[in-house]
């Protein structure tokens, strides 16, 4: 296998997505690691450094364990990965004076076991504003770019750097020197196949669970409902789902969710309703993080009062963590603010003590979807836009209310009804309804209404990290607005959020 260790770049999850593509297991593992615990690592065959926003020269820059240098692996750096290698040879990295944030074209001027079939000349995309300023011992230059040494060979190790970023479509000939590194260099096999994944799953679970219980919370979210499939094909009525319905769910979701995984797989699914108590505990919050807090607590409390009444009998609690949720919750060395705070069953308490099973947490969300396909789950719900885990309860500002609950589940409903009625629906990758604490005057008929605003959004996105707003048609959107304020009592006015994320955020709270 590969492993890219991570000094935060915003490509890193692309980067290892890429290699996964050619059939080659990778992990993104935090630069902290040693020498010695890579070592640990069976079939290890090479090591990238991927970029970051640091600067080598830094004080407190990211720096690795110089003695993962004598392991004797190859190694590509890519950006600050290369600027890592140049400074930890003696080279020296400096701010440069032209920076390069885009397109740019390299020129190749020796070719080797990385360069083979990329022409002289290629376009790459760039995004540095560092660069080497004097080379590192032992190293030459085998690329530029106009503003600066794009690629560099340590002239007796593999140690490779490469100041672009290869995993980014734009750059021309990325995947070809991608595949240069892991196959020629690195001499890797292609074993990682989704096919034999659920096999290999299905099998380890009947190994691991044998004949103990295990319960999981379904949340009609494509992760755990993949889990669940993996789990239930294994170990059949072995399995409980916990389906919490917090009354913040869109309009039918409960049923259509719990529908579809009885008639279809035979699950068992205890729904417990708990919506009063959450409108209950809900009353008087207005503060974004106060709900959230009261949402993901009550969440737990309620999972929590399942297991514990049936402790005796269950041994394991199953999640739909992926391979983002642990990348993301490993990056110990880098300091992240918390925007907003995330909630899901991982909050449980330690004292339950059950055994964690999470069959999906190696793989990328849509390595997950591709999954659900093969195992014939609907694309309706593979193809779910992500609903957050406090549901309406976030897209409802100010305090939340059964009865605003149902005034946006209607709202809601007419909007993503439309969005798949003109096939737009899987064009775009998150649209919803947030109703604003704001009522403005209009006219209906003859009568003057004072009535509730609600904000359309629709947003196109990779990661969430970032997101811009869809251009969805205007014609649509006259279409989507007529609809809600015919159709929906109580909704005077309707607009469209164009912000983008950042410096938005994709929900409003
Ligand atoms: P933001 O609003 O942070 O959202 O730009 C990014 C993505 O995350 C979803 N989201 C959540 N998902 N629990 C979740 O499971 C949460 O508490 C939560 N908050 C936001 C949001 O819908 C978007 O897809």
């Amino acid at each position: 296998q590969i492993i890219i260790l991570d000094f935060g770049s915003q490509y890193t999850q692309l980067l290892a997505r890429r290699i996964r593509e050619l059939h080659v297991y990778v992990e993104v593992i935090d630069y902290e690691i040693t020498a010695a615990e890579l070592k640990a690592y069976q079939n290890l065959k090479g090591i990238i450094f991927s970029g970051g926003p640091a600067s080598t020269y830094q004080t407190d820059a990211y720096q690795i364990d110089q003695q993962i240098y004598n392991l004797d692996l190859p190694i590509l750096g890519i950006c600050y990965g290369m600027q890592l290698l140049a400074h930890d040879f003696d080279g020296v990295v400096q701010q440069a004076q032209k920076q390069e944030f885009g397109r740019a074209t390299i020129s190749i001027s020796i070719h080797n076991a990385l360069t083979k079939d990329i022409p002289k000349d290629s376009i790459v995309w760039m995004s540095h504003a560092d660069h080497i300023d004097k080379m590192p011992k032992d190293f030459e230059i085998i690329g530029t770019s106009k503003n600066s040494i794009a690629l560099i060979k340590h002239e007796t190790k593999e140690f490779y750097g490469i100041q672009f970023h290869p995993e980014v479509t734009q750059s021309e000939y990325g995947t070809v020197l991608l595949k240069n590194f892991i196959f020629n260099i690195c001499q890797v096999n292609q074993d990682w196949y989704l096919e034999d994944f659920i096999e290999q799953t299905i099998a380890n679970i009947k190994a691991t669970v044998k004949d103990q219980k295990v319960v999981l919370g379904l949340s009609g979210g494509v992760d755990s409902s993949v889990s669940a499939v993996l789990i239930q094909k294994a170990i059949q009525e072995q399995l409980t789902c916990v389906f919490v319905d917090h009354g913040l769910l869109r309009k039918n979701e409960a049923n259509e969710v719990i529908e579809f995984y009885e008639k279809h797989f035979q699950m068992k699914i205890v729904k417990i309703d708990a919506s009063e108590m959450f409108y209950q505990h809900l009353k008087g919050v207005v503060d974004p993080e106060q709900k959230r807090k009261v949402i993901g607590k009550l969440f737990i409390d309620v999972f929590t009062n399942y297991i514990e009444e049936h402790n005796q009998e269950i041994t394991f609690l199953a999640q739909g963590t992926i391979y983002p949720d642990i990348i993301e919750s490993s990056k110990k060395g880098h300091s992240s603010k918390t925007i907003k705070s995330h909630h899901n069953v991982g909050g449980l308490p330690k004292d339950l003590k059950l055994t964690l099973l999470e069959p999906i947490k190696d793989l990328f969300k849509d390595e997950v979807r591709q999954i659900g396909q093969s195992l014939g789950i609907a694309d309706q719900l593979i193809n779910r836009h992500p609903f957050p885990g406090p549901g309406l309860g976030i897209r409802i500002i100010g305090e939340v209310t059964k009865a605003k609950c149902d005034l946006l589940r209607e709202v809601d409903a007419i909007f993503i009804e439309e969005l798949r009625k003109k096939k737009l629906y899987n064009k775009v990758s998150q649209a919803f309804a947030t109703l604003l604490p704001v009522k403005t005057v209009g006219v209906m008929g003859d009568n003057r209404t004072y009535e509730n605003l609600v904000a359309l959004r629709s947003v196109d996105s990779i990661d969430f990290m970032t997101a811009q707003a869809s251009h969805l048609p205007w014609k649509f959107i006259d279409h989507v607005v007529g609809r809600i304020i015919n159709e929906v009592e109580g909704v005077n006015r309707v607009v469209y959020d164009v912000t983008s994320k950042p410096p938005g955020t994709i929900e409003w709270e």
